[in-house]
């Protein structure tokens, strides 16, 4: 029989580093999520943008159950015929011409970095080690990870933090030209923001951290992680952008919920992880990656990136809508299905009162920090599922304005 468990349990048996909600969705179908109790909830979450292609797709099933009937599990000493297909397929799609797998964005953010440094170190020397990043990005929880990531509390207590990293202000060329020397071995960027509010960069910053990367012989890495697989309406965000990274890396979206992460690249660059100089004993594990493979097919298509942003135009059209009537947000921006609205300075640190609603409304809804919605759907959501869904989020800005009123 199996064992109950209530939301109880979790303080009983799990290390306290979440706080789960009370909810406990146990059924997912297309953008629909259903409680244990029966509770219908519309989807703008997805997970944490990873449900790209929704709950249950019918593909996914099949391919995932396919292989389950074959092989589970290979090591990496064996040829992989599930993994080479897959990497084949984002060589196809990208600028990279090699690809390590992982199981999450950490991981292939931890292998990007490593990366940058065995290149550096190969091709110039140990003094060439510094790593830039920018404040509000995030690119994971390991320590190297968090240290590179820009956001302090997630390192407090965990020193010490590994060296030679520096952080800069994102959409700040200026103060990138002040940090950025022959000693930099890689510039990481989000090419938009998401754990950090949702901001994209600038397409002239964007440019220019190009160019300085170039000038000193530093490589360019994307962590496409959020941002990836069809999110902002192209198959990786750089496209958008004019600016091809030499490393990028990509987890979420990409297994839909199945842990999978890769880190693409190029021949030459790929050459400095030579053999035996890192690995991951699940890295491109069959199941993940017939999963992924199934993804970027239906991903790929003109059909699922156009329909992104089209989808955009319909909630960013319903925001400013709702906006009209509560004036509740001071901005509302993001690329695709990756969508922010900054909350207004009244209602400044208030996202977590929204987010609680949503869930009592019937709404699955994110948050980037504590002032701003985020919304990270399946790119394939039915019209009438963003519809309903915004009527839903209206309610709870009728709620949650009433609440705070009152108080
Ligand atoms: C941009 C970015 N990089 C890396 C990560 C870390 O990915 P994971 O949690 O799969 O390790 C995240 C997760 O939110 C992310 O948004």
């Amino acid at each position: 029989m199996t064992e109950q468990v209530t939301r109880a349990t979790f303080d009983e048996v799990m290390v306290p580093n979440y706080a789960p909600s009370d909810i406990i969705p146990v059924r997912g179908e297309g953008s629909r999520v259903w409680d244990k109790n029966g509770k219908e909830y519309i989807d703008f979450a997805g997970g944490i943008a990873v449900t790209a292609l929704g709950h249950s797709h019918p593909t996914l099933v099949k391919a995932m159950r396919d292989q389950a009937d074959q092989l589970w599990h290979l090591s990496n000493v064996m040829t992989n015929e599930p993994a080479l297909r897959l990497a084949k397929k984002l060589t196809e799609k990208t600028f990279a011409e090699r690809v390590f797998f992982a199981n999450s964005g950490g991981e292939a953010n931890e292998a990007a970095f490593k990366l940058a440094r065995r290149y550096a170190y190969d091709h110039v020397g140990p003094e060439k080690h510094e790593i830039i990043s920018f404040y509000k990005s995030f690119h994971g929880r390991t320590l190297f990870t968090v240290t590179v990531g820009g956001q302090p509390k997630y390192t407090e207590g965990f020193e010490p933090a590994p060296g030679g990293i520096k952080h800069c202000d994102y959409n700040d060329i200026e103060q990138l030209k002040g940090l950025i020397s022959d000693k930099t071995c890689a510039v990481v960027m989000e090419p938009i923001q998401g754990e950090g509010g949702v901001i994209p960069a600038n397409l002239e910053f964007a440019k220019q951290v190009r160019e300085l990367c170039d000038a000193h012989n530093a490589l360019l890495v994307f962590d496409e992680v959020q941002s990836g697989v069809g999110r902002t309406g192209t198959f990786f965000a750089y496209e958008q952008l004019g600016v091809t990274p030499d490393i990028l890396t990509s987890a979420k979206a990409l297994g839909n919920g199945f842990p999978v992460g890769a880190m693409l690249t190029t021949e030459k660059i790929a050459s400095s992880l030579a053999f035996g100089t890192h690995g991951s004993t699940y890295g491109g594990n069959p199941m993940a990656c017939v999963i992924a493979e199934a993804v970027i097919g239906i991903i790929g298509t003109d059909e699922v990136l156009s329909g992104v942003k089209k989808r955009h135009e319909l909630y960013v059209e319903g925001l400013k809508a709702i906006n009209d009537k509560y004036n509740v947000f001071k901005d509302i921006r993001g690329m695709g299905l990756l969508i922010g609205a900054e909350l207004v300075d009244e209602l400044a640190g208030h996202g977590k009162d929204f987010f609680a609603e949503s869930a009592n409304q019937g709404l699955l809804i994110l948050v980037a920090g504590p002032n701003v919605i985020r919304l990270a759907p399946s790119l394939i959501i039915p019209e009438e599922d963003i519809k309903a869904g915004l009527e839903r989020f209206e309610n709870t800005i009728k709620v949650v304005l009433e609440t705070l009123s009152t108080k």
